[in-house]
């Protein structure tokens, strides 16, 4: 499956590039509504972009009532995208969703500690309060995130997304200060595909979850590899805002890409060539 990573699409904006994809991911939702970080949030680099939007969202309430209605009428499978800063604030968002395709647990939220435990604990109590699958998304930033995808498997989750931002900082070249008002962001795009594809070839490895892979999709050749080290599904984030009709591009690409020796000397085992074939069908 094609997604959106969350928070780099706006589907009650862009409806027409929702429906490119197989699912639409929402932003993430908290608790209560957040106004996020002040300007300026957004900051290029080299190969990718810095961000610190602060979770910005309307809260778990007006999510509810007023923009889960307006999503649910384009007609398009939904993940909602859960973050809070306890297990509790997860669990009771988790149990008021019904009728979506998935729900994928933000555990990189800012204050909520990504340690084995902390995520094992917050996935054990969503898991508690609803059937539906759940996706424990990760970030790269913790030493052994191997370790960390066993301990959400073992709590319940379904399958894993990977990967989240890492922080990053970019400097203003002529006053040498940071441009992000947070000073530090997370970092996206194409320079985080080589640490994307390290987490996801390891959490597969530690796992055989399901796979979201996500980080600096670009292009089908970005696709194939993700797919290459163990991912079921990709979604694309940091290309949307440059290219928003990059879903239906890579879909057109992938519908060429040969499945030779060059595609079969790069899977790392007879699973992952299972998904190539899937991906590429
Ligand atoms: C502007 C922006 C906002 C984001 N907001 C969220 C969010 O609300 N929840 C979340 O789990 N990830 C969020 N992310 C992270 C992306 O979903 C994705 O994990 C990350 O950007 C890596 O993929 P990419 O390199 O293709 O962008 C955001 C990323 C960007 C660039």
């Amino acid at each position: 499956m094609l997604l959106n990573a969350s928070g780099c699409l706006d589907a009650l904006v862009a409806p027409e590039i929702a429906r490119q994809l197989d699912a639409f991911v929402t932003k993430t939702v908290t608790p209560l509504p957040r106004e996020g970080n002040s300007p300026i949030r957004i900051a290029e680099t080299a190969h990718g972009m810095l961000n610190s939007i602060g979770l910005a969202n309307p809260g778990r309430e007006r999510f509810l009532t007023d923009q889960l209605p307006r999503l649910r009428e384009l007609g398009i499978p939904l993940w909602v995208s859960v973050g809070g800063f306890c297990a509790q604030d997860y669990a009771e968002t988790c149990a008021a969703l019904d009728g979506i395709a998935a729900i994928e647990l933000n555990l990189s939220c800012p204050n909520v500690d990504e340690a084995a435990d902390s995520a094992a604990e917050i996935v054990a109590a969503c898991r508690a309060t609803t059937s539906l699958p759940l996706y424990a998304k990760l970030s790269a930033a913790h030493p052994d995130v191997a370790v960390v995808a066993t301990a959400v498997a073992a709590a319940g989750a379904d399958g894993l997304s990977l990967i989240n931002t890492l922080r990053g900082l970019a400097l203003d070249p002529d006053t040498l200060k940071p441009i992000l008002a947070r000073s530090s962001g997370g970092l996206s795009g194409p320079s985080l595909k080589p640490v994307a594809l390290a987490t996801v070839h390891a959490c597969y490895a530690a796992t055989q979850l399901p796979i979201v892979g996500m980080g600096g999709i670009v292009t089908a050749q970005d696709v194939v590899e993700f797919v290459a080290c163990g991912a079921l599904h990709v979604a694309l984030g940091t290309v949307l805002f440059a290219d928003p009709h990059a879903p239906s591009r890579i879909r057109e690409e992938l519908a060429v890409v040969p499945m030779d020796d060059r595609y079969a000397a790069a899977h790392s085992s007879e699973k992952s060539l299972e998904f190539t074939a899937k991906a590429l069908a």
